[in-house]
């Protein structure tokens, strides 16, 4: 591809919660994640004089492929680039493509909802879109997997899969070798159940409680693989009671589960105060929701009422914000 000239667009992405599954899922286990569509990061691609470019003012930060060219963010731009171009017999690099992204993000960073993989989603929908190529859900997957490597360490893939597909999904990578061999499920969920979002405002970077499950894994292997055994089979039942809307049911091994995580020592103080609180307020079961050791805690709520008076709760016991 020589010079030409590219359109103005704009390409959003989700953030999403883990509804049952983390950590284990590294480990080949099933998880389930869903999106939250209201929560959404937004990427602008616009033509600029010379050169490229990614700006994201929300947080003061200008990279360019001169200055930052192992950073995540243009490793994907040009990775993106090079996808795009695969049929063209010269390809033009990514510091002489003519284009600025603009970044902006109301998913808050570290709160384990899904904003690297939404920023890595929407930077290469919206790159593509400017050439006029619109990506499928595997191919934007695909892509923003690459940048989740790099900012993560060795992800399951699970939050740029639920992202870039923007639906309900039942994920198991069976391989940590072959990315390809995944089994991804898109979930047809009868109704969805009534979730309370509770942030404890710590902001802490998944690779850290991703890497101590790793040290734990390595240091007792039989242990460790017992416990994400006992997260599949929560998983499993829960997919069960999600597609017969079994609420108490999944309310039950939603608290199992957060028995596992804090087992796996990827619970905290905070996580678990707001997880009593909502239980003690009649939530039908409550956990951490990705990373861990901070962000957000999810509470089932018996129904629409029920979960604007948990959203209370968690406020007055201290919760950040509450969704
Ligand atoms: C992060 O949303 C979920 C984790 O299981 C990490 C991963 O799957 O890559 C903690």
């Amino acid at each position: 591809m020589t010079e030409r000239a590219i359109a103005p667009v704009e390409r959003s992405a989700c953030a999403k919660v883990i509804l049952c599954g983390e950590h284990a899922v590294v480990y080949g286990r099933p998880a389930i994640a869903l999106p939250l569509s209201w929560l959404r990061t937004r990427v602008r691609c616009a033509p600029a004089q010379a050169g490229f470019r990614i700006l994201a003012p929300d947080v003061n930060r200008v990279y360019t492929p001169q200055a930052d060219a192992e950073r995540p963010l243009i490793r994907l731009a040009a990775i993106t680039l090079d996808f795009v171009q695969s049929e063209c017999p010269a390809r033009l690099p990514l510091h002489a493509f003519n284009a600025e992204l603009t970044i902006h993000s109301d998913i808050p960073p570290g709160a384990h909802l899904g904003s690297s993989a939404a920023v890595a989603v929407a930077v290469a929908r919206a790159l593509a879109a400017s050439l006029g190529r619109e990506l499928s859900p595997d191919e934007a997957s695909a892509l923003a997997f690459e940048a989740e490597k790099l900012f993560h360490g060795a992800p399951s893939g699970i939050d740029n899969t639920v992202v870039a597909y923007e639906q309900p999904v039942w994920f198991v990578r069976h391989s940590r070798q072959d990315a390809q061999d995944t089994e991804i499920g898109p979930m047809t969920i009868p109704a969805l159940p009534h979730l309370v979002i509770a942030d404890t405002g710590i902001a802490t970077p998944t690779r850290i409680p991703v890497g101590d499950v790793r040290r734990g894994w390595e240091a007792a292997p039989e242990r460790y693989e017992r416990l994400f055994d006992r997260i599949g089979q929560i998983v499993v039942e829960s997919r069960a009671a999600l597609a017969a809307g079994e609420w108490v049911r999944l309310g039950e091994l939603m608290n199992a589960n957060q028995d596992v995580l804090r087992e796996l020592g990827v619970s905290c103080a905070e996580v678990d105060a707001l997880c009593d609180a909502a239980r003690i307020a009649g939530a039908l079961g409550a956990k951490l929701s990705g990373g861990g050791r901070g962000g957000n805690i999810i509470a089932l709520a018996r129904d629409a009422q029920h979960a604007a008076e948990l959203r209370q709760t968690l406020l007055h016991v201290g919760a950040k914000r509450v969704m």
